[in-house]
């Protein structure tokens, strides 16, 4: 079974995420979806809320599931039977930072990091912009699914009724 994992943030999940997991989804007989829980950087969303905006996200994808890590991708790799990383690679300036990062998983343990060009579409985006520019009211429909919209909008009114 060639099984691959596709790690990140996700605070949210994007488009520009789906078109990679979609895509990973064809390439490996399964995909496990690792949501990063490192508890000292501060987040939008909970890992809870995270998760479950994936799972809404990858419900039609019958190789892809959702789970969770805290600590080093590599063992999360070791310990789910797992020998290849999905990463997204948007533009050049990507490249340093993630090649840096293959680099030391590979050195860890047994595991090829396999690199995806964003479709040109997603090449701009990140969840950071689009946390941006939803809180200063910027249109993000097309960014991100339409439950994801919403839980966004939610979440950042909460934010702004609790600052006044
Ligand atoms: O969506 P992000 O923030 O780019 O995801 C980054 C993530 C979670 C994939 C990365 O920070 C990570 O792998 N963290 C786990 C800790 C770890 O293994 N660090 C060593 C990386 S070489």
């Amino acid at each position: 079974m060639r099984r691959a994992v596709c790690p990140g943030s996700f605070d949210p999940v994007t488009n520009g995420h789906i078109d990679i997991i979609t895509r990973a989804s064809t390439l490996f007989d399964e995909v496990v979806v690792a949501v990063g829980v490192n508890k000292s950087k501060k987040r939008l969303f909970t890992a809870d809320e995270r998760i479950s905006m994936l799972t809404e996200a990858c419900a039609d994808y019958d190789n892809v599931r959702i789970d969770s890590f805290d600590g080093l991708l590599t063992d999360f790799c070791k310990d789910h039977g797992i020998h290849a990383i999905v990463k997204g690679l948007r533009a050049v300036s990507d490249f340093d930072y993630e090649l840096q990062m293959a680099q030391m998983n590979s050195s860890l343990a047994d595991i090829e990091t396999v690199f995806v060009p964003t479709s040109p579409e997603y090449s701009f985006l990140a969840s950071s912009l689009v946390k941006e520019v939803a809180t200063f009211g910027g249109d993000v429909s097309s960014l991100v699914p339409p439950f994801v919209l919403q839980r966004l909008t939610e979440r950042l009114a909460e934010q702004r009724d609790d600052a006044v």
